[in-house]
């Protein structure tokens, strides 16, 4: 394998990276065009996911004729659907006068599933599948969650303590990790879809849970918000839209006259019937359907309790501080009831990293390989 084409691959998943929570429905997708092994354009997939990357980097070409005999390095397989100038994003390649394509991961949306490929091959362009699809597939954890899955990718946010701990006795949590690991957590915020929390969180905490970075502002997430009984009033800062951000209440109760000056607040009720586990089935593949790809989860000891005896939780991120609350604080999980070792759910470490004395930890769950190639 050539050096230079895993360096501009790597390029292009820093372009797909830049557009992670930020792309609507559509994947995070980055492109780059290279011709001599110099670089002539790159281009990532546009807010709420217009233009693709491909199309991008297409048009940033001037000259045209300079795509002749390029190389484009894209992160997933170019769409064969039609775009709203009529054509997909294979076909325009196929125009252009690429000769090469790598390509990291297959698209499993069967609009374009292997037919991009298929559409450039037929054109006697070169193609190179699933190069670098490791390195790659951290952009699409969500996107081919909900594909494939019908669900968000769910990672669960902790922030704790050093023996596990998110909260006093009294439930006060400010702060328990430090104001690096508070920002970070508002970057992830930022390359999330969706964040959600509960009523109880929401009572305790007054959190906004939005990404208050500056420059990142405008891309805080879309809130979900359980709150079966009403209990949250709209004075609470959750309700607060200054980011214009969406907000979906998921509650038991009919909400009739319940916030109706708030536009944004979108009401789904859920059947009071439901189990545990329907519960939440009903919430992720209605977030689904809504177009949420990644999920991501602050909520205290029960809910997370729930969701990890559930195998819901596909990321635990734990940011860990070196203070130590003792067993009467509120864990980050509850009993789990486990009778036998080989029973018990294991999270894989896939990055570590300290923000001065804090650490944090992100877990991914072992026994669901959801990169694209290997899921059909
Ligand atoms: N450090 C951290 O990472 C972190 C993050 C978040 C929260 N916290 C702390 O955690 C504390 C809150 O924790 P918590 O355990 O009380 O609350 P929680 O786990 O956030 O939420 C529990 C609430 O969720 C609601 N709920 C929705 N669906 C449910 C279901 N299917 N089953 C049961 N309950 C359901 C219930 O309220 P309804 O009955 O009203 O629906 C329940 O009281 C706060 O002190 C907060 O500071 C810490």
């Amino acid at each position: 394998m050539s050096v230079n084409h895993i360096k501009w691959m790597n390029f292009a998943i820093l372009q797909g990276l830049r557009s992670k929570g930020a792309s609507g429905k559509n994947p995070p997708v980055g492109c780059v065009i290279v011709k001599n092994d110099i670089l002539l354009s790159y281009g990532r997939t546009g807010t709420s996911g217009r233009p693709h990357a491909e199309e991008e980097a297409m048009n940033n070409v001037v000259d045209k004729k300079n795509l002749i005999g390029s190389s484009m390095y894209v992160t997933l397989e170019p769409c064969a659907h039609k775009n709203n100038n009529g054509f997909s994003c294979a076909e325009q390649i196929c125009k252009s006068g690429i000769k090469e394509v790598f390509i990291s991961c297959i698209d499993p949306d069967p609009r374009t599933n292997y037919r991009g490929i298929k559409i450039l091959r037929k054109k006697e362009i070169k193609v190179q599948e699933n190069f670098m699809n490791n390195e790659a597939s951290k952009l699409y954890d969500g996107f081919f969650s909900r594909i494939l899955f019908n669900k968000p990718f769910v990672s669960l946010k902790i922030a704790c303590s050093l023996d596990g701990k998110i909260a006093l006795k009294n439930k006060k949590s400010k702060w328990i990790t430090n104001e690096l690991s508070r920002a970070y957590g508002h970057f992830l915020r930022s390359q999330n879809d969706a964040i959600m929390t509960s009523s109880s969180t929401i009572l305790n905490d007054n959190p906004r849970m939005d990404c208050r970075l500056s420059g990142l502002e405008q891309r805080s997430p879309t809130k979900i918000i359980l709150d079966r009984y009403l209990k949250v009033s709209s004075n609470h800062n959750i309700y607060d839209t200054t980011y214009k951000n969406d907000i979906f209440l998921y509650s038991f109760m009919e909400m009739k006259d319940h916030l109706t000056k708030n536009k944004f607040v979108k009401k789904r009720k859920v059947d009071k019937k439901l189990n545990d586990e329907d519960f939440f089935k009903f919430i992720f593949s209605d977030l689904a359907k809504k177009g949420v790809n990644n999920l991501l989860i602050e909520t205290g000891s029960i809910i997370n309790t729930l969701l990890l005896s559930l195998n819901l939780v596909d990321e635990l991120v734990i940011f860990r501080s070196g203070n130590i609350i003792g067993n009467d604080g509120l864990p980050f999980v509850n009993n789990l009831n486990f009778k036998k070792i080989n029973d018990l759910t294991n999270y894989k470490i896939s990055s570590i990293r300290t923000f001065e004395d804090n650490v944090l930890e992100i877990r991914n769950l072992t026994n669901k390989d959801i990169r694209c190639s290997q899921a059909l």
